[in-house]
């Protein structure tokens, strides 16, 4: 047999000099919008800035050792599910927003269906992505939602299944517990990244002797990663205020064998 390493996906191309235009211009409307939203929120809303903004201060997982260590990614890319993402062909989000889009593809591609939705803008709440994946996948998955406000148990018990070729985990968190706010953090953008930043990405396995879990990170920036299971149960259970609940995990059940 063929030992499969892993090999980095390609990575999206650069911004065009239109899209970086249009970018520029969006984040000076909103440096000028925001400010005022901000003092509303520091005002009224402190009970939901206030944990992440301390959640936010830890430092980032990028300065632990074992963030990226060659030789546990190599342990989670020898795995039984490892090995079906390797050979499913990762890929990253061509361009901001397209997350829960490449996470849906890369989980539908593992379980072999070939007729995959095109990459956009896709769903933007756990319950959004959990119908889209099921509809995608044409009654191949069967999924359910584990919100972090569930505990830290419900959550861990949800991360093992990523172990198991029966299902694939994704995990819809927020970045700034995990990385903290995008420096300069008095950037009003930066500041509102760091309230509402949610993200999608694949969860490819679980190091239980580590306590570490497998995130790969759709955003060619981050990539593969691992991360202690408490600081991602963390970055899950922050508030989503567009879907008026905490972040959470998707475990699509597969329904076919591979
Ligand atoms: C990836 O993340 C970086 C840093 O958060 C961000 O600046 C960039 O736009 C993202 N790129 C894509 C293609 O998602
Ligand atoms: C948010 O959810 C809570 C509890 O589930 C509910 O009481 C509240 O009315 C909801 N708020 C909005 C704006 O939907």
């Amino acid at each position: 047999m063929v030992a499969l390493c892993y090999t980095e996906p390609l990575h999206p191309a650069p911004r065009s000099a239109f899209d970086r235009i249009r970018r520029a211009l969006l984040v000076t409307v909103l440096s000028i919008l925001i400010p005022p939203y901000l003092a509303y929120a520091y005002l009224f809303q402190r009970s939901f800035i206030d944990p992440i903004m301390s959640a936010a201060k830890r430092e980032s997982i990028k300065l632990d050792p074992k963030y990226k260590n060659p030789d546990l990614l190599k342990r989670i890319w020898s795995t039984k599910v490892g090995k079906i993402y390797l050979e499913s062909d990762l890929e990253y989000q061509c361009q901001e927003g397209y997350c829960s889009s490449a996470t849906m593809r890369n989980i539908l591609k593992s379980i072999g269906i070939s007729s995959l939705p095109p990459p956009r803008s896709g769903a933007s709440t756990p319950l959004k992505y959990a119908q889209a994946i099921d509809k995608a996948s044409n009654g191949q998955t069967t999924s359910s939602i584990v919100y972090g406000s569930e505990g830290y148990e419900a959550f861990m018990c949800t991360v093992k299944k990523a172990n198991d070729p029966n299902y694939r985990v994704a995990v819809n968190f927020l970045r700034s517990p995990l990385f903290g706010i995008t420096q300069p953090s008095y950037l009003p953008i930066n500041f509102v990244l760091a309230l509402f930043g949610g993200h999608f990405s694949v969860i490819v396995g679980y190091l239980e002797d580590e306590d570490l879990v497998a995130v790969f990170d759709v955003n060619h920036t981050y990539g593969p990663y691992l991360v202690d299971s408490k600081r991602l149960y963390d970055a899950v259970n922050s508030y989503d205020k567009m879907a008026n609940n905490t972040r959470a995990l998707i475990v699509s059940q597969v329904n076919i064998s591979n």
